[in-house]
């Protein structure tokens, strides 16, 4: 049998409504109480980039909220709103994409924990769907334990935050390899442009086959990428994606990363 998550008790047997884990939807109070019971929050990070000629540029945002708002519902841990810009400074020779510098994004990320960690939550799930953010993400958590400590933080002492990636989830990426084998690339890739089709049916398909992308390499910076990648891809076939696909892996995603976050909220320095 699983664990039980000791900082939110027990997930819901089954997945409760969206409306309900949407902390945008709830009162403070409601949070209030919510957090008698639950020290846990999942945290949505995106970006806003360009996606190679046929996906939408909001691609790592949306995905990163709706396995969030998935995984909420799942778990019946509150979904803050999205953090939908992200480090796309490498993606700016494209337009439309939108990027927080580095030193930027690490403190929003800091001050979004220190806010939550200042009401009480413990335990900050941050569900990223661009690699760009990671390196950041992990440095804004460095720095939020510095300050939450400084500032003499009750939940100092037991304040954890979690980077979780979707795309690399161990399920995640064999179903990519299952359907795309080395197709699926390393941006753009035909998973997550799956996935964008199955949440908004105003997104459609490519619909003739891509020319072969550029395979993926060091980037050096805005120009250096729209050289090396003219399209915006990397490695990647987007015309695989089939919105049916993206069903599947929002749905393998969120079981995973469930498991996670269970271990994740149990997780006690005390034990
Ligand atoms: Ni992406």
């Amino acid at each position: 049998m699983a664990p039980q998550a000791a900082a939110c008790g027990s997930f819901p047997a089954e997945p409760l409504p969206l409306e309900a884990v949407r902390l945008q939807l709830r009162t403070w109070p409601e949070v209030e109480s919510y957090l008698k019971r639950c020290k846990g929050v999942i945290v949505p990070l995106g970006s806003t980039e360009q996606h190679g000629p046929t996906g939408a540029i909001g691609t790592d945002a949306l995905t990163a909220e709706a396995v969030a708002l998935e995984l909420g519902r799942r778990s019946g841990v509150l979904v803050t709103p999205a953090q939908s810009f992200g480090m796309a400074e490498h993606h700016l020779g494209f337009p439309g994409t939108v990027s927080l510098q580095p030193a930027t994004l690490l403190a929003v990320l800091h001050d979004v924990v220190l806010s939550l960690a200042r009401h009480g939550f413990e335990r900050i799930y941050v569900v990223n769907g661009h690699g760009g953010n990671i390196a950041t993400t992990r440095a804004a958590f460095a720095q939020a334990y510095g300050t939450a400590a400084a500032r003499g933080l009750p939940v100092a002492g037991e304040l954890r935050c979690r980077l979780a990636n979707w795309f690399t989830a161990s399920p995640v990426m064999r179903l990519a390899r299952e359907l795309y084998g080395d197709r699926e690339g390393h941006h753009a890739t035909p998973s997550e442009i799956a996935l964008t089709l199955h949440l908004e049916p105003s997104l459609v398909a490519a619909q003739r086959p891509l020319p072969e992308a550029a395979p993926a390499g060091p980037i050096h910076g805005p120009e250096d990428f729209r050289r090396r990648h003219p399209d915006g891809r990397m490695g990647s076939d987007p015309y695989l994606a089939q919105a049916d696909h993206g069903a599947r892996f929002l749905d393998v995603a969120a079981a995973s990363l469930v498991e996670d976050l269970r271990d994740f909220l149990a997780d006690s320095p005390a034990v």
